[in-house]
């Protein structure tokens, strides 16, 4: 969990020095995406500590309201040419977060909170998994 929390920190260091420059080139957009995907994330956690299943379901609905930019023809413009497959991964993970996140509605509106940490887990490493294969860090 401690390795999570410093990535999410980072990662809205991150977001903040981009916001300035934005217009409609997708690439900016994609990114404006991910970073709500990140205040997603935040929230469901933040939903999860507090036991606020209100706002863990806000949490996957935004969640869920950015993953159409990720499965469309956009995502190409962030993702490295020189990887075929780099394109049907994305379409893969964004199925996958597309599951565990109705996953996640169900198993908050069924009083199980374990499972829905199980979900949580899961939509994180999507996110990671990417980001390690495909990111040049
Ligand atoms: C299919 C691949 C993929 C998935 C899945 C993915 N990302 Fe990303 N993400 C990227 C790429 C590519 C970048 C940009 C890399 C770069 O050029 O630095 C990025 C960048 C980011 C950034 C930095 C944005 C910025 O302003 O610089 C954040 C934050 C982020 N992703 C969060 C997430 C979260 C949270 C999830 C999961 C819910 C997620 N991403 C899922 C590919 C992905």
């Amino acid at each position: 969990m401690k390795k999570t929390l410093v990535a999410l920190v980072l990662g809205t260091m991150l977001a903040g020095s981009l916001c300035a420059a934005e217009n409609k080139d997708p690439r900016l957009e994609l990114m404006k995406d991910m970073r709500t995907m990140m205040d997603a994330m935040e929230q469901i956690q933040r939903g999860g500590l507090y036991s606020s299943t209100d706002e863990m379901k806000a949490g996957v609905k935004k969640l869920q309201g950015t993953l159409k930019s990720l499965e469309s023809e956009e995502v190409k413009s962030i993702l490295p040419k020189d990887q075929v497959y780099a394109y049907k991964f994305a379409q893969k993970t964004a199925q996958m977060l597309h599951m565990y996140s109705d996953d996640m509605i169900t198993s908050i509106e069924a009083g199980r909170m374990d499972n829905a940490l199980d979900d949580y887990t899961q939509l994180l490493k999507q996110c990671t998994s990417c980001h390690i294969r495909i990111r040049n860090w």
